[in-house]
């Protein structure tokens, strides 16, 4: 099977004074095409790091990070954006959408950058919506959802460009354990239903349980699967 995310050997160092931080050291794995995985490990251990490299955010020290089978770091910005826009999907644990705009227009939103034209854009974010249950919530604002209410919004506009990849930083942590479980058996469903890849960044053991593969890291080092 195809990677569609390689790490080989990735060192990120970052530079504090005189002081140097090794946040990932030496960090190999491969995750593909359709794969339900989780990133777990304690805070501090270099989850964010990891997360940066694989969303394109971010460029290894050294060792090599490959995605969709392009190598990141031979990659300018541009080209770089680019591939996160048209690859990548992001689902934080604020949920980050925009509080001005009403749900359908944070759904849509990621399609404007792609130049989807605007009757499209409304079809596709309202397909997005129906798929994690919300399509009678459309013109809400972001203020008016409960909290798993608006993570299934940023869920659907991750997911709305159709990225071959969903990339969830600790997805979970800001819900209580039933609604995290609603949460979690949507990101189930869009793995099933359009074979994504999906990979959630945890401290939470549950969620790593939870998932079909677990990748454990310790600082900056895989140390099971
Ligand atoms: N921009 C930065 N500059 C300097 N050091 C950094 C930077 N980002 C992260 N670090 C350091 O790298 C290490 C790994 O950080 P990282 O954010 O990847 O951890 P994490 O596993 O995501 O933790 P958490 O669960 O708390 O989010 C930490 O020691 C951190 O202090
Ligand atoms: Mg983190």
């Amino acid at each position: 099977m195809d990677s569609v995310v390689s790490l080989h050997d990735v060192v990120r160092t970052y530079i504090m004074g005189d002081n140097e931080v090794r946040a990932l050291r030496g960090v190999s794995f491969d995750i593909s095409q359709g794969e339900f995985v989780s990133i777990m490990g304690p805070s501090g251990s270099g989850k964010s790091t990891c997360m940066n490299m694989i969303g394109c955010l971010d460029r290894p020290t050294s060792g090599i990070v490959k995605i969709n089978g392009k190598e990141t770091a031979k990659m300018s910005e541009k080209e770089l954006s680019v591939l996160r826009n048209q690859t990548i999907g992001f689902v934080f644990q604020q949920y980050h959408l925009i509080s001005s705009m009403n749900v359908i227009e944070n759904v849509m939103l990621p399609l404007k950058y792609q130049k989807v034209d605007r009757n499209s854009r409304h079809e596709k974010a309202l397909a997005a919506l129906e798929s994690v249950g919300l399509a009678e919530r459309i013109h809400h604002k972001p203020h008016e959802l409960s909290g798993g209410q608006k993570q299934r919004v940023a869920i659907a506009r991750a997911m709305v460009t159709q990225p071959k990849i969903l990339l969830a930083d600790e997805p979970t942590g800001a819900l209580d354990t039933e609604t995290g479980k609603q949460v979690m058996e949507m990101f189930r469903k869009i793995n099933k239903e359009q074979n994504t890849t999906i990979i959630i960044v945890t401290h939470d053991p549950r969620i790593g349980e939870s998932t079909e593969r677990c990748i454990r890291i310790l600082d900056g080092q895989i140390v099971t699967e």
